[in-house]
């Protein structure tokens, strides 16, 4: 079997990380969290006191080197799974992917990531999750998939996620949020947010992650070509 290559892409709070780690752990494969990999860069962007030049961003993105280990994220060598994922950098990494510069360095790495583990053999394939996979970063994936929920839907896991860390959450701040997100990230000029014209949409509203889990698999004959 060669090796098979899943995009999954969807809006900001739908569960894509879980769903597709779940997924890559089923079927052997590597899995990228590309959001990850703007976090990095955001992260690294605000300790040099976010320049907006292209040129500085572009260096900022070639001397960067992200990999994924045992769940876990480095950035240059930094362990830095917790840190990318609090609100300041959940800001920054929706602001630094407007950038060209930067689409454009994360294609190439995450394009060179896939290569080095296709020629490597230690996977079946790569599950790849994020924004624009099946439209702009493998556009030749084997499997496309985008993932949906509505803003209320997405906002109202949000908020229960938070409550049950005891964390103290607004609904409404949360959903405006994710509003402002959604409006980002669909409307930006490079490689907006949308599902590729060949893309199998799942609504995940009514659905638990085993019942997503179950439609990816059995979509597409995947569950066959993994048996
Ligand atoms: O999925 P996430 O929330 O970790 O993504 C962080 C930011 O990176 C988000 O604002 C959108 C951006 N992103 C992107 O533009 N393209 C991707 N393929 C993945 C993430």
């Amino acid at each position: 079997m060669s090796f098979i290559i899943i995009a999954i892409d969807g809006p900001t709070g739908v569960g894509k990380s879980t769903i597709a780690r779940q997924l890559a752990e089923k079927i052997s494969c590597l899995y990228v969290d590309t959001g990850a990999m703007f976090r990095c860069l955001a992260w690294r962007w605000g300790q040099q006191g976010c320049p907006e030049s292209d040129e500085l961003l572009r260096e900022l993105g070639e001397q960067t080197r992200i990999f994924f280990d045992n769940g876990k994220v480095f950035c240059n060598e930094i362990d830095v799974t917790e840190e990318i994922r609090s609100e300041y950098i959940s800001s920054l990494a929706s602001r630094i992917s407007l950038f060209p510069a930067i689409r454009v360095v994360l294609k190439k790495q995450q394009r060179a990531l896939v290569k080095e583990v296709r020629e490597s053999g230690t996977y079946k394939g790569a599950v790849l999750e994020g924004r624009d996979i099946g439209t702009v970063v493998f556009p030749e994936a084997d499997y496309k998939f985008y993932v949906d929920a509505s803003p209320e839907i997405r906002a109202e896991r949000r908020f229960l996620q938070l409550q049950e860390r005891n964390v103290e959450a607004d609904f409404q701040e949360i959903l405006s949020a994710l509003n402002e997100r959604d409006h980002q990230d669909e409307n930006r000029d490079l490689a907006p947010l949308r599902a590729a014209e060949d893309a199998v949409i799942i609504d995940t509203g009514n659905l638990s992650r085993e019942q997503v889990l179950r439609h990816l698999l059995e979509n597409a004959g995947m569950e066959e070509v993994f048996a």
